[in-house]
């Protein structure tokens, strides 16, 4: 007999926000110039510059929404600087990432046109490490403004009649190191006044603000940013805060020396797996900082940067983060989704870092070509969920690793659509163990399943010269019984979605 899954779908435990799906884009490396965009005049085919093939492939993914410019580029980008006529926006080094030129040519208008073309949300985030208030107040001006005024004028001077809808905004970026190394007193202080000039000029609430939020197990700053920057007046609530991110990194070995991203060991894998379940407990436990505050849990926590981080590939400039793409990296996406779905009561927004060429990508480019990572197809997996409601599950696990670094064999999530069907998602973490499984509903009876299926060999990962070494096939290994539960054989190291009508 399998080792159970069980399904309460007579219990929703919320919904789960379409935008923990999100990506990340920065100004960093080949992710913005050449993996989005290539510019009018490229033989890439492209639209206004954004690259058709990828903007197909993440449509396809169901992007939900977008951050930009930054990361770290943030907090020394001066919006003004990438909009009006090309040629004379200002060319610059970008000191943060590689020291390479930044010729501004992908600004606030590339920004919103490669949103639009997604068909996703816009998270923008602005500078306070080195910007002023007025700065940020005229951005946020510019881009939402309806009415007459010195900034809605310049964005229809430069083409753009009606205002975008930016649907986050973040309050800087790591503040607490790369965004002006500050205390969580002092940044506390500045979310509170730069925020009173982030205006709701839609007067509908159209912008959500994200206050900076901790690294890993910084708790301090997060106790005292709430206790800073939270208002506790009731009236004053609404629109002061709607988000504090979190930045965690699955880093395999150490911050100086961190691994390989395709030679690895066994025993990197379960080291790796076990790094990625520690982001359970940071949301606990910054959660529980949170709940002090804001107990109805109307903060979002934004895991608005998370991923896989090795040693850049043999060969690529340092500071352009370029990173293959594996199995593992694969496992890692399936074990957090799942986990930011389980916590969808507190968990609003994640963005994986980042979209194209750069750290945990779900697509990489070299000139014309591209191609999809395992992480991609995990992403187009579980796009399902999107906006489900998640359903109490237990899975019966067993502890697996190797030298201490222990991991359940299985991690899952469960959710139900709008039609009612229920989509399951799990994955085997064991490298060399198949897994039989039985999963059983409280009361309905599977009627009609499909599933399908990502595995491979750990480090198995798709190259340019051959890009479908890994990708999502039709997984078949299951039989539905006369009780309707469903009988599967999962194999090792492998990602599993499946639809069930019940
Ligand atoms: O994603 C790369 C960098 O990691 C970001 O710029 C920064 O916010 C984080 O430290």
């Amino acid at each position: 007999m399998g080792a159970k899954l069980l399904i309460n779908e007579n219990k929703k435990l919320g919904r789960i926000n379409e935008e923990i799906y999100g990506h990340f884009s920065e100004h960093l490396g080949r992710c913005i110039y050449e993996g989005l965009f290539v510019g009018e005049n490229s033989e890439i085919p492209n639209v206004n510059g954004m690259r058709c093939d990828v903007v197909e492939a993440l449509k396809d993914m169901k992007i939900p929404v977008l951050r930009w410019p930054g990361g770290c580029f943030a907090d020394e980008y001066h919006w003004k600087d990438g909009i009006g006529p090309k040629d004379t926006r200002k060319r610059m080094i970008n000191t943060h990432w590689g020291g390479v030129l930044e010729d501004n040519s992908f600004g606030t208008h590339e920004f919103m046109e490669l949103c639009e073309q997604l068909g996703c949300k816009a998270y923008v985030n602005g500078n306070v490490g080195s910007g002023t208030v007025q700065e940020m107040s005229e951005w946020i001006e510019y881009m939402t403004f309806d009415g007459v005024s010195p900034m809605a004028d310049l964005r229809r001077k430069n083409g753009r009649e009606e205002p975008w809808k930016v649907d986050y905004f973040g309050i800087g970026n790591e503040n607490w190191g790369c965004g002006g190394n500050m205390t969580p007193e002092y940044y506390g202080n500045l979310y509170r006044r730069y925020q009173t000039y982030v205006r709701d000029y839609s007067g509908k609430g159209n912008t959500s603000k994200i206050c900076c939020g901790a690294n890993v197990d910084d708790y301090h700053w997060t106790e005292k940013v709430m206790e800073t920057a939270f208002d506790h007046t009731p009236e004053h609530f609404h629109g002061f805060m709607d988000g504090l991110s979190l930045h965690y990194y699955t880093i395999p070995e150490v911050w100086e020396k961190k691994g390989s991203a395709t030679d690895f060991t066994s025993e990197d894998w379960y080291r790796t797996l076990s790094k990625a379940y520690r982001i359970q407990e940071l949301i606990k436990k910054h959660g529980d900082i949170m709940d002090k505050y804001d107990p109805e849990k109307k903060i979002g926590m934004m895991i608005d940067e998370w991923g896989c981080w090795f040693d850049v590939e043999p060969g690529t400039n340092p500071g352009f983060l370029y990173q293959q793409n594996t199995m593992r990296d694969a496992l890692v996406a399936c074990i957090s989704l799942n986990i930011f779905n389980k916590n969808c009561d507190r968990v609003k927004m994640a963005n994986i870092a980042q979209l194209v060429n750069v750290l945990q990508s779900v697509i990489l480019t070299e000139g014309a070509k591209m191609l999809l990572t395992p992480t991609y197809y995990v992403f187009r997996m579980y796009k399902y969920h999107q906006n489900a409601q998640l359903l109490e599950s237990f899975a019966e696990t067993a502890q697996i690793g190797a030298n201490g670094y222990n991991v359940p064999d299985i991690s899952e999530s469960v959710s139900m659509d709008e039609s009612g069907n229920i989509h399951i998602t799990l994955g085997n973490l064991s490298l060399d163990t198949v897994k039989e499984m039985e999963i059983e509903f409280s009361e309905k009876k599977a009627k009609q399943v499909t599933a399908s299926i990502l595995t491979g060999q750990m480090n198995a990962h798709n190259t340019f010269e051959n890009p479908e070494t890994v990708k999502e096939q039709p997984f078949i290994d299951f039989t539905v019984t006369v009780n309707g539960t469903i009988k599967l054989v999962v194999p090792p190291c492998s990602v599993i979605h499946m639809k069930v009508k019940a």
